[in-house]
């Protein structure tokens, strides 16, 4: 069955909702943290606005299609970061998430991250979760080993914001793991 664009998931602090177009400034504020953008694959650093306007275009055609659900993290209004499952198909997705450094170490991250994952596995039925973090972000690790994530294998990536190459620490959950 779809997935309204009006879809929520309520956690005990935080609503998360679809992006809009609109919230490409506080996008743009919070990837303007090197400490968060150092720690994303793809993202451009500095960032560039006209680049996240684009990037959050293209979410509506995404969740109509199934293949990407990407949450605002949102408290009293305010979006304080991103939960999203993306890379969606043949009942198989990626987990992430973000957050801005002034909401960090009171457990958001964790609550939104178990959120999606309860969207991923049980509204959208995927058996298999994929996710991966620098090997210099243990937090990120944390997150997912809460979650049931166990650790398959170390790759090296190339990150575009850091313009390097990267250690990177991979995950899976398939419900084998130790919750
Ligand atoms: C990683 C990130 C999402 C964590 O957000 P957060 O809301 O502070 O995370 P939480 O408060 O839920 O804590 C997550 C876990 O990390 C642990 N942790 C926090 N900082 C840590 C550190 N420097 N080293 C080791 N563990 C750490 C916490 O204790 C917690 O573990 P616990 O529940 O077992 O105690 C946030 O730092 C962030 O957005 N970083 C930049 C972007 C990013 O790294 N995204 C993930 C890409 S893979």
């Amino acid at each position: 069955m779809p997935v309204p664009p009006d879809f929520q998931l309520l956690t005990r602090r935080l609503v998360l909702r679809a992006f809009t177009a609109a919230d490409a400034q506080r996008v743009f504020e919070i990837r303007s943290h090197w400490d968060v953008t150092r720690m994303l694959v793809f993202p451009a650093y500095p960032p560039v606005l006209d680049d996240i306007t684009a990037w959050l275009e293209e979410h509506a055609a995404e969740w109509r299609a199934g293949t990407a659900y990407r949450f605002a993290m949102v408290v009293d209004g305010k979006v304080i970061g991103c939960a999203d499952v993306d890379e969606i198909r043949d009942g198989s997705g990626e987990l992430g998430y973000w957050l801005d450094p002034d909401y960090w170490g009171q457990g958001l991250a964790s609550e939104a991250a178990a959120a999606v994952h309860r969207f991923a596995t049980g509204t959208l039925g995927l058996r298999r979760l994929e996710a991966g973090h620098a090997a210099d972000n243990p937090a990120s690790g944390r997150i997912l080993v809460r979650l049931g994530f166990r650790w398959v294998e170390d790759r090296t990536v190339w990150y575009r914001s850091r313009q390097a190459v990267v250690a990177r620490r991979y995950y899976v959950f398939d419900g084998n793991g130790e919750p």
